[in-house]
């Protein structure tokens, strides 16, 4: 998608122009009514289009105006004209027209900030993202036609400039969800590794560890996870350094379970397809670390992702047995399937033990009890630091990534004691299932402040009513987490 800032219009295939709540021609609008004499408040009135945000009204080849089409874009309410209504405005300009056959698309938004223009060619960025490399015999009027979005804004040069860091993060943003994307069998843990090895070209320091290393470092909790696949498992350890020499790093690590068939503790057939995206933690932090690196962000971060597949084998971990984490702890595994947390453990551990970091914070696609808990629309967020929790909560609502704090209360750590080591992989049953998770890692960060997203909930859309998030990998997380850096670890 290629995007370009224009200062005026000039003759468009479709032009698109925002119209706010009330039926309010808003820019461009009102001059271009009054050329075609009044057409489009015309064909408003003639419908039940009134610029409600995610909407919008096609005028076909108004008299008048210099255009193919005008497209009437609503965008919502006009005292409310912020990142995400103008966002969501743009995003869903594109999703009206892309398959219209027209190559050009033109929104006008020279009434808004330079900045806000900028947010809309961003948004298109993002709206746009298909994963169709495997679609070999595509019918031709299922590919977009749109390939330029021009958005036309009074200050061309700022634009431009605000566009610079944005883009940067749309880059991150479909860079994690094509890892989301991509099946198990072509993404598997040296290949994650691989395509993280990338980021060296934008300045970060990108290190591979194999098995042969984490079994040096006694990581038998992660390795254990790995054991019954034919794939090695992986630790990928990111390093951007953009802050003052010497300060201490802030630090994200993420759950990369490239595939997750349960092991032993096999999971039913249907569905588990969907458990090629039990690497979302991990994709998302590393689309986090390509957003810092490509934006140059001012900021020593490092990112670890914990790299393994679960499958079941007669070499694989057996319900029961008992593995020793680096920290030292013995665990007890009671079920295969919760793995997700005996990799964080290894990965936890390894990151506050090497880095020393100012805080710790992990994704990872961990329990299905967090979807019974907040639906498919919140993440949830267990944090023994009231200051991580505000500046998750704060960043949230500015990206469009909700996410709701949960408790993690010490009356509930006994449920993970396990009378035979130091500590067991699951609770007793089913009751508060992410919270016994959130515990159990809780047990590995060795005091470091700390907060945990369970995105099992977010990480994968199946009916996106956000038109810059199509159906699919979302990528939730990266912009979360660089808008957080940004607004309040940055300089
Ligand atoms: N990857 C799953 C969690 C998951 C479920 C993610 C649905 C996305 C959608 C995780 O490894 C898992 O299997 N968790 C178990 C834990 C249980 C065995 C204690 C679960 O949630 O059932
Ligand atoms: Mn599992
Ligand atoms: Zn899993």
């Amino acid at each position: 998608m290629k995007i370009e800032f224009v200062a005026s219009t000039g003759a468009a295939e479709i032009l698109a122009v925002l119209v706010n709540e009330g039926r309010a021609l808003a820019g461009a609008g009102a001059a271009l009514d009054q050329a075609s004499s009044g057409a489009l408040t015309k064909a408003m009135k003639n419908s039940r289009f009134n610029g409600a945000s995610n909407s919008s009204l096609n005028v076909a080849a108004p008299a008048g105006i210099d255009a193919n089409a005008v497209l009437l874009v609503g965008a919502g309410a006009q005292d409310k004209q912020d990142d995400l209504a103008v966002e969501t405005a743009a995003a869903a300009a594109y999703q009206a027209t892309k398959l219209s056959g027209a190559e050009v698309l033109t929104i006008d938004v020279s009434h808004l900030s330079p900045e806000l223009a900028a947010r809309a060619g961003f948004a298109v960025r993002l709206a746009a993202y298909r994963f169709a490399k495997y679609l070999t015999k595509q019918k031709a009027d299922k590919i977009p036609s749109v390939t330029t979005v021009r958005v036309v804004t009074s200050d061309v040069k700022a634009a431009e400039a605000a566009f610079g860091p944005l883009s940067a993060v749309a880059d991150a943003v479909l860079f994690s969800r094509d890892l989301v994307s991509e099946p198990a069998n072509i993404l598997y843990p040296a290949e994650f590794a691989r395509r993280v090895k990338e980021l060296e070209a934008l300045g970060a320091k990108v290190e591979i560890l194999g098995e042969a290393e984490m079994e040096k470092l006694g990581m038998g909790s992660l390795l254990g996870v790995g054991q019954g696949s034919v794939r090695e498992s992986q630790l990928a350890v990111i390093q951007w350094n953009g802050g003052k020499d010497g300060e201490a790093p802030i630090a994200f690590v993420g759950k990369g379970v490239c595939f997750d068939t349960g092991g032993i503790s096999l999971k039913p057939a249907d569905g588990m397809e969907e458990m090629k995206w039990d690497m979302g933690g991990a994709a998302a932090v590393a689309g986090l670390m390509h957003a810092l690196a490509g934006r140059k962000a001012k900021v020593n971060v490092v990112g670890v992702l914990g790299l393994v597949e679960n499958m079941p084998d007669g070499n694989a971990q057996r319900p029961g047995d008992v593995v020793t984490s680096m920290s030292g702890q013995t665990i007890e595994v009671l079920n295969t399937d919760a793995e997700g947390r005996l990799v964080l453990a290894d990965a936890l551990w390894y990151t506050q033990d090497r880095f020393k970091p100012k805080f710790m914070i992990d994704l990872a696609t961990l329990t299905g009890a967090i979807i019974i808990s907040l639906g498919l629309e919140y993440a949830g967020v267990f944090t023994n630091s009231d200051e991580l929790a505000a500046n998750i909560a704060d960043a949230g609502p500015k990206v469009g990534e909700k996410s709701w704090r949960m408790p993690i209360p010490a009356e509930y750590d006994r449920h993970i004691d396990s009378p035979i080591a130091d500590v067991k992989n699951m609770g007793n049953g089913r009751a508060g299932g992410s919270i016994t998770a959130a515990l159990f890692l809780q047990r590995f960060t060795n005091g470091v402040p700390w907060a945990h997203i369970d995105i099992a909930s977010t990480a994968w859309v199946k009916d996106s009513k956000n038109p810059t998030v199509p159906d699919g990998a979302v990528g939730y997380g990266v912009r979360l987490l660089d808008r957080m850096v940004a607004d309040h670890y940055e300089g």
